[in-house]
């Protein structure tokens, strides 16, 4: 049998991160989260490249040397092409360009979104894998999408946000009710002790399976505006249920649009990706609805939603057996449809 090593390099935000698969099995998944964002209170893109510069390597380094091979072990090199931003995007291409070609291996392109959906794929014990036709709700800081997977790489956006993302929706509502960013896992925290009744946020009216999250932000904004006018101390004496709301709705729009698509295609497989499918309320009403309307839902380890480089490994391993190898005129892209 084949040994197949894949080293995967993801940088398209403000995560540098490397990760060895060996035959789809985690060797290694190293992760160098940039600290430097946080006092900004969301993510400064010209940062985000100069930390890429200096972590890249000792990331790369820190993953050979954890998974125990050395650089002429690796069958080929994949590396994340976008979307994302350009100038974090430049370091990874690069790197993994002259890598590719200082080994003489396979350079392999992923998208980064694909990547997403393929972490269900990783071998991991106790994680059943969706099976094709499946529905994927791609959740984080920088997407929104539900996409329809027929296989590894036949996959079509059927539905996604036409602003923010709902990762931001989280995060700017958290920064209205003074939290620190990133402020969604705060959401979460407080909402567990909150009643989500407390205050009706609307649904935005999106058309189709799309979602728009700019809209919801500016109705917490307002909201918290009048009401601490009345009342200086209204967001510290209704923190709990501010927050239980806030998700509450947030939830709701994800699950009503989820139950749309499933009607609409006949899929009733959902696997979730990305940071916010953390999100204990999505969880519960994923499991919920598994429950209520026989859905099958997957939920990736934690370490996976998130964005990390063993997503683009197990992206590249699917590509290496097909052989599906990109050839150096490649350039990064911050926007990459597929
Ligand atoms: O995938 P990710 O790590 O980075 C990208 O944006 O690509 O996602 C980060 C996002 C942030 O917006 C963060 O607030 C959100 O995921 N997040 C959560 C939770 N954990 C992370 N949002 C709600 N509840 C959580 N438990
Ligand atoms: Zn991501």
């Amino acid at each position: 049998s084949q040994n197949i090593y894949i080293l995967g390099i993801e940088s398209s935000c403000d995560d540098t991160a490397a990760a060895v698969l060996h035959n789809g099995k985690i060797l290694s998944n190293i992760v160098a989260t940039q600290e430097v964002h946080k006092q900004y209170g969301g993510v400064v893109p010209e940062l985000a490249s100069r930390a890429h510069q200096q972590n890249i390597v000792p990331v790369i380094h820190q993953a050979l040397a954890s998974a125990n091979i050395g650089k002429k072990d690796v069958s080929a090199i994949a590396f994340t092409r976008g979307p994302g931003l350009m100038g974090s995007l430049l370091v990874g291409t690069s790197f993994a360009k002259s890598l590719s070609l200082g080994l003489g291996i396979p350079l392999i392109e992923v998208n980064h979104m694909q990547a997403h959906i393929l972490a269900h794929f990783i071998e991991e014990n106790g994680f059943k894998k969706p099976e094709f036709p499946f529905l994927a709700l791609t959740i984080s800081g920088g997407h929104t999408q539900i996409v329809k997977v027929s296989s590894y790489f036949e996959m079509e956006v059927i539905g996604e946000t036409t602003d923010d993302a709902v990762g931001e929706a989280f995060d700017k509502s958290a920064k209205i009710l003074g939290l620190p960013y990133p402020g969604g896992p705060l959401i979460d925290k407080y909402s567990k002790e909150g009643n989500h009744k407390a205050f009706p946020f609307p649904n935005p009216k999106v058309s189709d399976l799309n979602f728009s999250f700019s809209g919801f932000k500016t109705s917490v904004l307002y909201f918290v505006q009048k009401q601490t006018k009345e009342n200086p101390d209204f967001v510290a004496e209704n923190l709990k249920d501010i927050c239980a709301s806030i998700q509450f709705s947030i939830v709701r729009i994800l699950m009503d649009k989820l139950k749309k698509a499933v009607k609409q295609t006949g899929i009733n497989q959902i696997a979730i990706a990305g940071g916010v499918s953390a999100n204990s309320g999505i969880r519960n009403a994923l499991m919920d609805a598994e429950k209520k309307y026989g859905w099958n839902c997957f939920i990736p380890k934690f370490e996976y939603t998130t964005d990390n480089a063993a997503m683009i490994a197990i992206a590249g391993h699917y590509k290496y057996l097909e052989k599906d190898f990109s050839d150096y005129s490649i350039t990064a892209q911050a926007r990459y449809n597929f």
